[in-house]
């Protein structure tokens, strides 16, 4: 096994901001298992499938095949032969993977990948149940969070400055519905583990973070 760094923390928080800065600091690759969902999510979309119908995600999921490469130091994730980066940021897919990712046979699958990518090399690895469940025994585990106004203010001020217009309020309650849907799901829920450091990011900066995360590893 590498050295493996597990991330989790509800969304916006901003875990894979500070996961790539550490992941460059200490040359560590960057695994962002939520990419993977959402690709499998797409993938779902694509094919059509009523995510009530849980069966239908059973049998469908089979067919997509992902996998992740790198290339120019980014995280490439590859749906079926196609790099499918540009296509799996929008709400339609963040949404999809929210309901699909709790099915049994999509987690086996993408746990299987990110299983295996830790046990090669030295990484840091962000998700919602990487301390918990897919790394068990990393080296460093670090439950980052930050209060729900914090985080909806963080991610209004990116799509404003993307030229994107999009309603601060709004934002606010999808992160509280996605945190509520995460943390409460009987799979593999959003949680701390119990030997998890906690780092509230609401009021430290981006280095601050970054910085307590580098004195846990050398610790
Ligand atoms: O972090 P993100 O928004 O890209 O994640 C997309 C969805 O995937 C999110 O709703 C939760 C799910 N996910 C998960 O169930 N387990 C992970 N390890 C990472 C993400």
């Amino acid at each position: 096994m590498g050295f493996n760094i597990a991330i989790d923390g509800p969304a916006g928080a901003g875990k894979s901001t500070i996961a790539k800065k550490i992941a460059a600091k200490k040359g560590y690759i960057y695994v962002d298992t939520g990419a993977m969902y959402r690709a499998m999510a797409l993938y779902l979309l694509r094919e059509r499938v009523d995510p009530a119908q849980t069966g239908e995600i059973d049998k469908k999921c089979q067919d997509a095949d992902i996998t992740i490469a790198y290339e120019n130091g980014e995280q490439v994730v590859y749906l079926n032969g196609e790099n499918v980066n540009g296509y799996i940021r929008t709400e339609e897919v963040g949404n999809m993977a929210s309901v699909s990712s709790p099915n049994l046979n999509v987690r086996k699958k993408l746990v299987e990948l990110q299983q295996k990518l830790a046990a090669d090399a030295d990484v840091v690895m962000d998700g919602r149940d990487i301390g918990t469940c897919v790394l068990p025994d990393a080296q460093v585990k670090v439950y980052l969070t930050a209060d729900s106004s914090v985080r909806a203010k963080r991610r209004y001020q990116e799509l404003t400055q993307k030229g994107i217009s999009c309603d601060l309020h709004t934002i606010e309650q999808d992160i509280i519905e996605r945190d509520r849907q995460d943390m409460t799901r009987a799979v593999s829920p959003l949680k701390q583990a119990e030997d998890a450091v906690l780092l509230d990011s609401s009021h430290m900066t981006v280095d601050e973070v970054v910085d307590a995360v580098i004195a846990l590893c050398e610790a």
